[in-house]
């Protein structure tokens, strides 16, 4: 059986609460004036937030933070059982595969159809993105003119021949570009697309953050990113010789992403974990949800953080982000065919 290092935080129990590190079940059920999360995202990116809830509605938002694949596998061993009221984890392809194992419920919203756009959600609202991810291309800014940069299918052209680093066809956030790319150009051209980028491909990498640093050491001149991880090291590093070229601009725009949330199928609060996610989805939390990661609100309203509108505006794919979920496996498939590891 595996050891579940949940990290249990409230703001009114964390004093005295000893660390839990067999069973969360151990805790009891939520009281009912708590909502209890379960998020694969830390603790830092999500406290302000739940702090601002708590708040405004006097509702305790309890939470455990852990791995992605060990939530799902904890909401899928505990059923009807689970304390949880809200699964929180990133990448559309993830949450629709929670919501293809039965683990969520969907929900009416007037507050949800207007804050966050319809290809940002599924259809019954059983995952609500919460934050947008930009996956642009990035550019050594010592080797390469922006001009000489246009699309994601253009990195198959051969002045990128060894000059391309990518991250791993088996991290989430590649099969769902590939997926996206499959939804809108067709399986037969986005293969060629990837064929080609195999073919000019340095490198491949398990990390952005290491994958932009062989950019600026000059390992490769070219990658493609979310932008979170450059905004990290250019924090750090404001010299940092890497920054982002929004391609597709004359096209289908540039490949997003999401961070979300949804209602777990055996909620004991469901009314109270609705609340938090509408909350979430308000003007008054999408900025301290979005800047907390350097990310994009999701709700259109909600103008960015100021270090990200140094890179500029840009226009974002409004493909349904399920197709993420829905074509994964087709994109899975297709990259092995392709040769991209
Ligand atoms: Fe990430």
């Amino acid at each position: 059986m595996r050891s579940f290092a949940f990290r249990i935080v409230t703001a009114l129990t964390l004093a005295t609460t000893p660390l839990l590190t067999h069973s969360i079940t151990a805790l009891g059920a939520p009281k009912p004036r708590e909502v209890l999360v379960y998020s694969a995202r830390i603790e830092k990116l999500i406290k302000p937030m739940f702090d601002a809830f708590t708040e405004k509605t006097g509702i305790e938002v309890k939470y455990f933070t852990a791995k992605e694949a060990e939530l799902f596998e904890r909401l899928k061993a505990e059923g009807s059982h689970t304390p949880a009221d809200i699964f929180i984890t990133v990448d559309a392809g993830n949450l629709w595969l929670a919501e293809q194992a039965g683990l969520l419920q969907g929900f009416d919203s007037p507050v949800i159809t207007k804050n966050i756009p319809a290809h940002l959600r599924a259809k019954d609202n059983a995952w609500v993105g919460l934050s947008v991810r930009a996956r642009p291309i990035m550019y050594s800014t010592e080797r390469v003119t922006p001009s000489a940069l246009s699309t994601y299918e253009a990195l198959g052209a051969p002045r990128w021949r060894g000059r391309l680093c990518l991250r791993t066809s088996r991290k989430v956030y590649t099969q769902s570009l590939v997926a996206t790319m499959i939804k809108t150009l067709g399986e037969q051209r986005t293969e060629e697309v990837v064929r080609g980028w195999i073919a000019n491909m340095r490198r491949i990498f398990n990390s952005d953050t290491q994958m932009l640093k062989a950019v600026a050491a000059g390992q490769c001149d070219v990658t493609i990113a979310n932008t979170y991880y450059l905004a990290r090291l250019t924090v750090k590093d404001p010299g940092f010789p890497v920054t982002v070229f929004w391609p597709n601009q004359n096209g289908r725009g540039v490949h997003v992403n999401i961070s979300g949330a949804g209602v777990t199928k055996h909620a004991k609060h469901r009314t109270k974990a609705i609340q938090l996610i509408e909350f979430l989805s308000s003007a008054e939390a999408q900025n301290l949800y979005a800047d907390a990661n350097y990310e994009y609100p999701a709700n259109p309203a909600v103008k960015p953080n100021t270090l990200l509108l140094d890179w500029g505006e840009f226009k974002a794919d409004t493909v349904d982000v399920a197709a993420a979920g829905a074509l994964q496996v087709a994109a899975v498939k297709l990259c092995d065919r392709a040769g991209y590891k």
